[in-house]
């Protein structure tokens, strides 16, 4: 009776859904339990290919339940707008998954901060996915948000809007000089959300603790990455994401205690990538960086906002430091075939800054900004990947990297995945 936490291990993308895909199939409970839908989590099976950015990646498994955990913000249109399309394409959904009542409601008011915080911050700006996500949780931390309890509950949600419109509408006109929001508007709407959210809400909670102790394993998935994590993470450019997109943030996410948390699974890509702006000492803005990008199925391009991601070798430094902060049991590793037709493949050990060799993260930003790496030179394979489904039929350089980034995370890999598709996967050390 696990409970597992799926967690990524660089700046995102990592290929948590597809991993949590795998793993669901021996689970009983599936849940998300931090961000919104800033994440998106591609899923390919025997229905096509699917992006979900708050519906957890279990909902394919007839059987299983799928809970939007309380740290989780939810924005109710594309919420009802994912489930539908779910339901369009054959997924059954309803009476399944599961939202918790303390979650927080991702408001109208949050999409245009976001978007015009990101305007007034000019240079500064975050590269933020725009979906409101950030301004979400500073309210929940500022104390004004709406919870799914009041959103399900016509006279609590009019008692909150009362108070929230004109306050927020003070910000939007005097800070942001933009036209006010209509409470009446707003309630109408978000009441009508309500309503047809209501048959999915439920102290969920309550139904993990009830589901642990019936002996059945809970896989937690992660959002975002470790090196977006607020507290450890590259800060300023960061989510903000309360509970952390680290490991810990699962506990309260999801409303058990720490000591119920069995297993953590730390995902990473062969290589790494970042969208959105801030440090990134290993990206290559060369025709290594575009073969990064643009090899093997599946290029790198967002999955929520189709920009381009940031490609570059894999970054020891920051993958022990985040194999560190999540108190890793396991870890599995993605996309080892977009390296298949490179000679040489380079990780970064240490990172020079100001004549000095650094071997963990720096906090701050500008040193890592300045940060020269440091590179070990591994020998590629060159050979296809894909079609291999056992670790000893790897090519051998391919088995000694694999190793190499073990090593680098001190933590036994579970899997490794050589393609998009469900069955593109090498099994290795179990967990379940
Ligand atoms: P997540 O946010 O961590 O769930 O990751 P995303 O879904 O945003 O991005 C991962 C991308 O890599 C998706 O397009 C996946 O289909 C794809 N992917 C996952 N594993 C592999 C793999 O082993 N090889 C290749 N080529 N693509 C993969
Ligand atoms: P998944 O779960 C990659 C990044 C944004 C930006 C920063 C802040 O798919 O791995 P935000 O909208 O959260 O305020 O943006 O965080 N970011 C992600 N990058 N994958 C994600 O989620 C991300 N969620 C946020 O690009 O740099
Ligand atoms: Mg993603």
């Amino acid at each position: 009776m696990p409970v597992i936490v799926v967690v990524g291990g660089q700046w995102g993308d990592e290929g948590k859904g597809r991993i949590v895909d795998l793993l669901a199939e021996k689970a009983h409970v599936v849940a998300r339990y931090s961000a919104g839908n800033n994440a998106g989590h591609t899923i390919i099976n025997e229905l096509g290919e699917f992006k979900l950015h708050l519906v957890p990646a279990g909902i394919f498994y007839p059987e299983k339940v799928c809970v939007i955990g309380n740290g989780v913000v939810i924005d109710p249109p594309v919420l009802l707008k994912e489930i539908e399309d779910l339901e369009s394409r054959g997924v059954a959904v309803r009476g399944r998954l599961f939202i918790s009542d303390r979650a927080h409601v991702l408001m109208p008011w949050h999409r245009l901060i976001d978007e015009l915080d990101e305007k007034l911050r000019g240079h500064g700006a975050i590269g933020t996915t725009g979906r409101g996500v950030g301004p979400a949780f500073v309210d929940k931390v500022g104390r004004a948000g709406v919870r799914i309890a009041d959103l399900v509950d016509r006279e609590a949600l009019l008692q909150s809007l009362s108070f929230l419109v004109p306050y927020k509408n003070v910000v939007l006109e005097k800070l942001y000089d933009v036209p006010p929001l209509r409470l009446e508007d707003v309630r109408a709407e978000y009441a009508d959300y309500g309503e047809r959210l209501e048959p999915f809400v439920t102290d969920t909670s309550a139904l993990v603790q009830e589901s642990l102790r019936n002996g059945e394993t809970v896989l937690l998935e992660g959002a975002q990455g470790s090196l977006l994590d607020l507290d450890m993470g590259t800060y300023e450019y960061v989510t903000s994401s309360v509970p952390s997109s680290l490991a810990a943030g699962a506990a309260i996410g999801i409303g058990i205690g720490p000591t119920q948390i069995d297993h953590v699974v730390g995902v990473y890509k062969c290589y790494n990538t970042r969208v959105g702006n801030g440090p990134m000492p290993t990206e290559l803005l060369d025709e290594t960086g575009t073969l990064l990008r643009e090899g093997g199925p599946r290029p790198e391009y967002g999955s929520t906002t189709g920009r381009p991601r940031r490609c570059g070798w894999f970054d020891a430094v920051a993958a022990r430091y985040s194999a560190r902060m999540n108190g890793l049991t396991r870890a599995a590793l993605t996309r080892l075939d977009v390296l298949d037709p490179l000679p040489v493949i380079k990780v970064c050990t240490a990172y020079r800054v100001d004549g000095r060799t650094l071997k963990t993260l720096p906090a701050s930003g500008a040193a890592l900004a300045r940060a020269e790496p440091v590179y070990e030179e591994l020998p590629g394979w060159r050979r296809d990947t894909a079609g291999v489904r056992r670790f000893d039929h790897l090519p051998p350089e391919a088995r000694e990297y694999v190793r190499y980034i073990e090593g680098v995370l001190a933590t036994p890999i579970c899997l490794v995945s050589v393609g998009p598709e469900r069955d593109q996967a090498i099994p290795m050390k179990g967990i379940i």
